[in-house]
């Protein structure tokens, strides 16, 4: 029995080194390693071997069994080499040549990007610049010259992710009201739509990333009326449709006053859903007039210049333009969620 097993050992290994293609070492591996290879039958028939010779004669079948099976897995590695090997070295491949063109697909327009260009628009129109500030801020910027002071409670409601460096993800996009007032002298008007983000558990309608705009007009002797009076005609721009709204005290630090714009929820149209927390409301503009502390962290003088100021979701505001009920869906990567919004996208 031993040595029979070695015969075929050897016989296998002699005809595994010539073997030269993928096909062939296929053959091969049936032949010895298959169901009725060789090899497999030395195995089945280990019951016929005396019982004070089985030990050794197992150890032996099984160690072959093994051998070649590496050797094989080895001689597969050599032939796979072996044939890039020859198709780099063909003379009638060019690697000069252009590839084939690859078969692009036409994206769509994200749907809070087709929201922010009609923002965008709509305030271009009334001689609002469009600004682009840094998506991660030092915290004097975020905080601090917000009127947001290290121990401030208002700190907790936007916790964020802190940089190494101690910079840290924006949690708003108000850090740009003083960049702004450091960037352009008085009166201006401007936007300035982006990613914020914050540290917070995911539901139906709160997400770490999502966009927002904001608003800033600095002037002298502005008023709330004046701020309430601009919003309702954008928002009645954006929607394409009356928009009521309703106005409750709101606390910023770096408003003063601060107001809550609510605009009626219009997945539901009031009735309540998910949106809206079921209260038939969905929170949609903090605003208010630019605080002193701000104006002057600006470099502007408060007693002089005036401001007022807005935060508005964009977000939750193409939630409420497309009745969309997750937030989660807009970072979700489902292409089949973008198509729905651009007609001529994805097919
Ligand atoms: N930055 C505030 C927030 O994100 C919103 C805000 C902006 C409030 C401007 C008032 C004025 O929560």
């Amino acid at each position: 029995m031993l040595d029979k097993i070695k015969k075929i050992k050897k016989k296998a290994l002699t005809e595994l080194e010539k073997i030269n293609s993928l096909e062939i070492l296929r053959d091969f591996e049936v032949k010895f390693l298959g169901k009725k290879g060789e090899i497999t039958v030395l195995l089945k028939g280990m019951g016929k071997v005396p019982p004070e010779n089985r030990k050794e004669v197992g150890q032996a079948v099984n160690g072959c069994k093994i051998e070649i099976r590496a050797k094989v897995e080895e001689k597969e590695e050599k032939i796979k080499e072996m044939i890039i090997e020859k198709d780099i070295n063909r003379k009638d491949f060019d690697i000069t040549l252009p590839s084939q063109p690859l078969p692009h697909k036409k994206g769509t327009i994200h749907p809070v990007v087709i929201i922010q260009n009609k923002v965008e628009a709509a305030f271009e129109q009334l001689g609002f610049k469009v600004l682009d500030y840094f998506e991660a801020e030092d915290d004097w910027h975020n905080f601090e010259g917000l009127n947001i002071p290290k121990d401030h409670p208002a700190r907790d409601m936007q916790d964020t992710f802190w940089l190494k460096d101690g910079n840290l993800l924006r949690t708003h996009t108000s850090p740009g009201q003083l960049r702004a007032m450091h960037d352009y002298p008085p009166p201006f008007r401007a936007i300035f739509p982006g990613k914020v983000f914050r540290y917070e558990k995911t539901d139906a309608s709160h997400e770490h990333t999502f966009h927002q705009v904001e608003g800033l007009m600095i002037d002298k002797n502005l008023s709330v009326a004046n701020l309430i009076g601009i919003m309702k005609i954008l928002l009645e721009a954006i929607f394409e449709r009356k928009v009521d709204v309703r106005l409750r005290p709101g606390f910023f630090p770096f408003v003063e006053p601060g107001f809550e714009l609510d605009i009626k929820c219009m997945n539901c149209n009031g009735k309540g859903c998910q949106v809206c927390k079921y209260s038939g409301w969905v929170e949609l503009l903090p605003c208010g007039l630019v605080h002193p502390n701000v104006i002057r962290a600006g470099g502007l003088d408060p007693d002089e210049w005036s401001g007022w100021a807005f935060g508005l979701g964009l977000t939750r505001l193409a939630m409420m333009k497309y009745k969309i009920s997750h937030i989660t869906h807009f970072l979700g990567g489902d292409l089949r969620f973008y198509r729905q919004f651009t007609e001529g996208g994805l097919k």
